[in-house]
């Protein structure tokens, strides 16, 4: 399949060249000229164990190209993979600038059907916005599939080649069938896609991400009481994590998360939790968190 991946960041990156290393044909694009020119002379801007190789064998066997000309992309390519940064704004909510201004550039040069799909990580209802921006300036028709992306940095070439399930947000047969086709070579023994409809599939990234975090806070804070009554948290931790309905991940104690994505993502589902439900308790919970 012919596939584009526009913002070759650290995800899309990833993503464009894994679904190259699966047979696809794709071209990563990038309004950064400076890395696009580096990628084109074999320069990785990101380390992960094992990208650089798969990079070098995928362009060698001319699956994978990159490239500053998303019109051109967007014409050539069957499936449209959206995958720039959605940072936090000064309100908390998460920004979504970049994604719209790719689906305008996606709608100003759609020849025929196509699916464009979200991995940004973006609030509930954004699939929904964006069908409505781009139907504004096209006739052609196209369906817009959220795919939440979950890879860790320092594991992401595992993640993405063998990952734990894929979440495919889609509320068009046509759309799910495509994307069925593109992610089923990834489960050789069994299949872990889960179709959902298009706002479950964005909320799950959000959930997973806030309750990955509520479990490094709450094992922080647990510490802090073994400590102060002269238990050992080390030994609390492996009593606790013995229990499958717990499990071990997740729940070293430490200095808390932080990273790129948990501060900003929980920030934004804080947003989002405070306009619908305001007296929800969790958003306490949430909130002494960030
Ligand atoms: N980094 C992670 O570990 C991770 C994990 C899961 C999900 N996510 C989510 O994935 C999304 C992307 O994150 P990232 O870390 O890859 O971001 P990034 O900042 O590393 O990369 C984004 C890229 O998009 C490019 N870009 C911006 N506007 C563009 C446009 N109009 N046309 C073409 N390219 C454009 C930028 O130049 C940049 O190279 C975010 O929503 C993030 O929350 C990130």
């Amino acid at each position: 399949m012919k596939l584009c991946v526009i913002g070759t960041g650290y995800v899309g990156l990833v993503a464009g060249t894994c679904l190259a290393d699966m047979g696809n044909i794709v071209v990563c694009v990038d309004n950064n000229q400076d890395k696009i020119s580096k990628l084109q002379s074999g320069i990785i801007p990101i380390y992960e164990p094992g990208l650089e190789e798969l990079i070098k064998n995928n362009v060698k066997e001319k699956r994978l190209s990159f490239s500053t000309d998303l019109a051109k992309a967007v014409r050539e390519s069957s499936v449209c993979f959206i995958a720039v940064a959605t940072p936090q704004d000064i309100d908390g909510s998460c920004n979504l600038d970049a994604v719209i201004n790719v689906a305008k550039e996606i709608a100003h040069n759609i020849n025929e059907y196509k699916v464009i799909v979200n991995k940004s990580t973006v609030p509930v209802g954004t699939a929904e916005k964006l069908s409505n921006i781009i139907k504004e300036i096209t006739n052609v028709p196209f369906d817009v599939v959220s795919n939440p992306e979950f890879l860790k940095q320092g594991a992401a070439i595992d993640d993405f080649l063998s990952p734990d399930r894929v979440i495919i947000g889609s509320d068009s047969d046509k759309a799910s069938k495509i994307m069925n086709d593109i992610y089923s070579p990834y489960f050789k023994t069994s299949n872990r896609i889960i179709f959902m409809d298009v706002k479950s599939a964005e909320m799950t990234k959000y959930v997973a991400n806030a309750f990955l975090a509520t479990k490094i806070s709450f094992i922080n804070e647990m510490a802090n009481i073994c400590e102060k009554v002269g238990a050992d948290i080390e030994k609390v931790r492996i009593g606790i994590s013995t229990d499958n309905r717990i499990g071990d991940k997740f729940l070293f104690p430490g200095i808390g998360f932080g990273g790129s994505c948990f501060p900003k993502d929980i920030s934004a589902l804080i947003t989002v939790a405070k306009k619908i439900t305001p007296e929800a308790r969790c958003l306490k919970l949430l909130k002494k968190q960030i």
